[in-house]
């Protein structure tokens, strides 16, 4: 018998842009991603079945193989020719449809326990093929660092992220199908052959280290669609840039939204959570994972 925990930390986009069409439906994307400890805690334990058993405290969710927790394990098992018997259990913490990874990183958490429990069955490459399998977004996940991520999430390349900062990162109900976002800027950008290196200007701001720079590079294509459609996501930023962020952004293709505070701004930080929490909004304080 054998029990794992693994945090599922929540990842927020410094930048996000898309350079290109693929023939297979996806994207050519240019992202500097990053984790934060903000997560989801996700424990896997042995049982005595031969069952992928999934618990999630979240009742909305499902727990069967539309859940990407429960199909990296079917993945998981498919890949090491064997299974034993896993109960999955996850308190959800990172909302839904966010643009936080949430379930990528929950899928990437069980992969990371299973191959724990099975004895390192796997290597990290072969970790990372299985998630290319479940979602674009599960290989970062599976490694957490701060990365430059290109090809369809496929590329990783670890670089510089945000450091001894806090990042408060906001949601309300406002959103949009990932797909559906995708199609709009389809419409608006063609074959997106005219975008620049924005992301790659931005990536070697991270590297200087100096906030006001970072600021002036991050961006993300997504908020061409969302913040016009969903005015909310724009009040949102503008509350968390009055409370005093230094950068403020939409995560993915949202909707949640991120502030960045320095450390000793802590008081105007939590400030902002409670005009969040009193809008009824979602809101949490947290760090960037380094
Ligand atoms: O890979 P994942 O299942 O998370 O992607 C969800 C949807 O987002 C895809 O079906 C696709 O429409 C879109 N997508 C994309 N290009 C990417 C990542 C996602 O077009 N690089």
């Amino acid at each position: 018998m054998g029990f794992v925990f693994e945090k599922a930390c929540a990842k927020i986009n410094i930048c996000l842009d898309i350079t290109g069409r693929r023939s297979d439906g996806y994207h050519e994307i240019r992202s500097v991603m990053q984790c934060v400890t903000f997560g989801d805690d996700v424990s896997v334990e042995t049982t005595f079945g031969d069952g992928i058993i999934l618990e999630c405290s979240d009742s909305s969710l499902p727990t069967d193989e539309k859940n990407l927790a429960f199909k990296a394990a079917l993945r998981f098992f498919e890949h090491i020719g064997r299974s034993f018997g896993v109960k999955i259990t996850i308190k959800k913490n990172i909302p839904d449809k966010a643009g936080l990874a949430g379930g990528s990183a929950d899928a990437a958490a069980v992969l990371r326990a299973l191959n724990e429990l099975s004895g390192e069955a796997l290597s990290d490459d072969e970790l990372r093929v299985i998630a290319a399998e479940i979602g674009s977004d599960v290989i970062f996940c599976v490694s957490s660092d701060p990365s430059f991520v290109s090809g369809r999430g496929e590329i990783i390349e670890e670089t510089a992220g945000l450091s001894d900062c806090l990042v408060l990162i906001a949601k309300g109900d406002d959103g949009m199908k990932t797909p559906e976002a995708y199609s709009i800027l389809d419409d608006m950008y063609g074959d997106f052959s005219a975008r620049g290196n924005a992301a790659d200007i931005c990536r070697d701001a991270l590297y200087g280290g100096d906030i006001s720079k970072i600021a002036e590079h991050a961006f993300n294509i997504f908020e061409e669609v969302i913040i016009p459609r969903r005015p909310a996501v724009g009040e949102l930023k503008n509350m968390l840039s009055d409370f005093g962020s230094h950068l403020t952004l939409m995560s993915g293709s949202g909707s949640a939204v991120f502030g960045i505070f320095m450390k000793n701004e802590r008081a105007a930080a939590e400030r902002a959570v409670e005009a969040l929490f009193a809008k009824g909004a979602f809101a949490v304080l947290t760090e960037p994972m380094e």
